[in-house]
Order: structure tokens, then sequence, then C-alpha cells
């Protein structure tokens, strides 16, 4: 019977720990997923979860190709030229003015992030939000705080870049970093 008991408070407890953030906050978890794998959405996945936050993916309005070969040098070439690929359908600006957060999810690509991140991110007003980035790769780390920071004006938090989103100690690790970000 005690046991029991103490197994329904310790349920209640956790219900209530998952998503209560967004209670306080209203939060987007906005991300862009190219592999077949889809490593970002599936953290991007997590985090809404963990947060109660809003799914959002930004496509582009032209697929990149399915060829990884051929992504790599198109990336490449995004890059160099400082591309701003156009999105397939964007948030409307009622609805990013009703977020207090917005996670950016991305690929690592190339050391940065895929160029159409920047285009999200130029083409919004985030006065006054806070921007939490996160990443999957392949080993490299998440290093676009401070350039997030200089284009938005905007405070942005220290993000998590995860290489096996797969592996058992993911979500442990998403938690850990997010009790960080919100604390
Ligand atoms: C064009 C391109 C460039 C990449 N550049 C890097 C890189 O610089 N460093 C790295 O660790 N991984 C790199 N990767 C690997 C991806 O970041 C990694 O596989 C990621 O988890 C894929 O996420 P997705 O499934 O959401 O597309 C690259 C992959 C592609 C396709």
């Amino acid at each position: 019977m005690k046991y029991s008991k103490n197994l329904f408070l310790l349920s209640s407890l956790f219900a209530l720990s998952t998503g209560a953030w967004a209670e306080e906050e209203k939060i987007l978890v906005a991300y862009f997923s190219w592999s077949s794998s889809h490593n970002t959405r599936t953290m991007a996945e997590y985090i809404a979860e963990e947060t109660g936050g809003k799914l959002f993916e930004i496509k582009p309005a032209v697929p990149y190709t399915t060829s990884y070969n051929q992504v790599l040098d198109v990336a490449r070439k995004e890059l160099a030229e400082k591309a701003r690929p156009a999105l397939a359908e964007n948030i409307s600006q009622e609805e990013m003015a009703s977020y207090d957060t917005v996670f950016v999810g991305y690929p690592v690509w190339w050391y940065d992030a895929p160029m159409i991140i920047y285009s999200f991110l130029e083409s919004h007003d985030f006065a006054g939000k806070k921007i939490i980035p996160f990443a999957t790769s392949g080993g490299s780390g998440l290093n676009e705080e401070e350039k997030f920071r200089s284009l938005t004006g905007t405070e942005v938090a220290e993000g998590l870049c995860i290489r096996n989103i797969r592996s058992s100690n993911a979500r442990k690790q998403i938690q850990d970093w997010l009790s960080g970000v919100f604390k």
C-alpha cells in the first residue's frame, strides 16, 4: 500500500516536471533537418516533449538534393556565398510575437549552421525573446551563439550539440541542459 502510494507521488512529480516550462513561457522549437535519419528532427521532438514547445520544421522552398555527396558541395557553396535560401513556409509575424523562447535546431554543416537557418533568423524580429540553439553533428561542436547574438540582437543561450541522438543517454543530456538553460 505504502509502496503504491509512493509510486503515485513519484509519477505525479514526473508528470509535473514534463512540459512544466511551457506553463510559464510560450516556446517554439524551430528546426531544419536534412538526412534520412532525421537526427535533428528527433532532437527537436525530444525538446518539444520536454518543454511543451510547439514544433516548426524549417524547409527550403527548393528542396535540397537527397544525394549526400551532392549536398556537401551545395552546402559548401552556400556557405562560401553566404546564401540565404528561401523558406517553403514561415511562422507568421503575429505567431512569432507570441513566443518568449525560440529553440533553433540544425545539423552542423561545414562547421556552421546551414544557411537556411540564417534565412530564418533574418526573417523575424527576436527582440525580447530568448534564442536557444541546438544541433546534431558527426562530431563537431556548436559554436554559433555569438553569431546568432549579433545577428538578432537578442539573448542567445549556450546551445547543445549531440553526436548520436539515438544513444541511450541523449534524452538525459537534453534534460540536464534544459534545466541549466531554464534555471
Ligand atoms: C552538407 C553536410 C555538411 C556536414 N558538415 C559537418 C561538419 O562540419 N561537422 C560534423 O561533425 N558533421 C557534419 N555533417 C554531418 C551532420 O551534421 C550530421 O550527420 C547530422 O546529425 C545530420 O542531421 P539531420 O539528420 O538532421 O540532417 C555534415 C553533413 C552534411 C550533409
